[in-house]
């Protein structure tokens, strides 16, 4: 009876100090890839423009996957099943590549990230919180439903690139092809279908989010 409460306590404590330590890796910068990076080799814009374009649309792609950190660490801090919460830590860590790799992107282009990511990061673990606590079906749809929508931001960004900046449009072409998995992951291990508006206050905050993101 004694120590069950203490071990609970420091496996939350231990959880805490993760998402934390998750954290700060996402807004540093100092989040590594596992794998090599899609564009490592491929051809750089060499138009003015073209790079500034670039740089804002991958600056987006950036803070999409910051929130993709946010909310996978959320969702995996209160997942109650272990086999659920390793599901989420491993497509996290695919996560952590397109991190990684979008702010490499950033850093060839001359651009910057964007000035708002701490508070989209603290919004989005917010969310994820709260999805995973609604239990791990609910968890599961709403990782899905995320998926899917960054899966059609993407296709739309591959019209937008422009056709020189073959680095980034390889970058963005695997993260569509690992978002698509990602999304079939969480159908394939039970996750629900979303109601309509909740993927419609999704929709509204990711354009709140890609809008600001594009300039800021
Ligand atoms: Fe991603
Ligand atoms: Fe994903």
């Amino acid at each position: 009876m004694s120590t069950a409460p203490i071990r609970s306590l420091s496996g939350l404590v231990d959880s805490l100090l993760v998402a934390a330590d998750e954290a700060l890796r996402a807004l540093s910068g100092a989040a590594t890839a596992a794998r090599p990076s899609p564009g490592a080799g491929q051809g750089e814009p060499a138009v003015p423009e073209e790079r500034a374009l670039s740089g804002r649309l991958m600056r987006v792609n950036h803070t999409g996957e910051i929130c993709a950190q946010a909310l996978y660490s959320g969702q995996a801090l209160v997942a109650r099943s272990d086999s659920i919460r390793a599901a989420l830590q491993g497509a996290a860590s695919e996560e952590r590549d397109h991190l990684a790799w979008c702010r490499d992107r950033l850093a060839r282009l001359g651009a910057h990230a964007s000035a708002l990511d701490p508070l989209w990061y603290a919004g989005s673990f917010a969310w994820g919180v709260a999805s995973g606590l609604a239990g791990d079906r609910w968890s599961l749809g709403f990782l899905s439903e995320t998926e899917d929508q960054v899966e059609r931001h993407l296709e739309g960004h591959l019209d937008r690139l422009p056709a020189h900046d073959r680095a980034s449009r390889a970058v963005v072409l695997q993260m569509r092809e690992d978002e698509n998995r990602h999304g079939a992951m969480g159908r394939a291990l039970g996750g629900r279908e979303l109601p309509l508006p909740v993927k419609a206050a999704m929709r509204l905050a990711a354009r709140a989010m890609t809008g600001t993101a594009y300039w800021v």
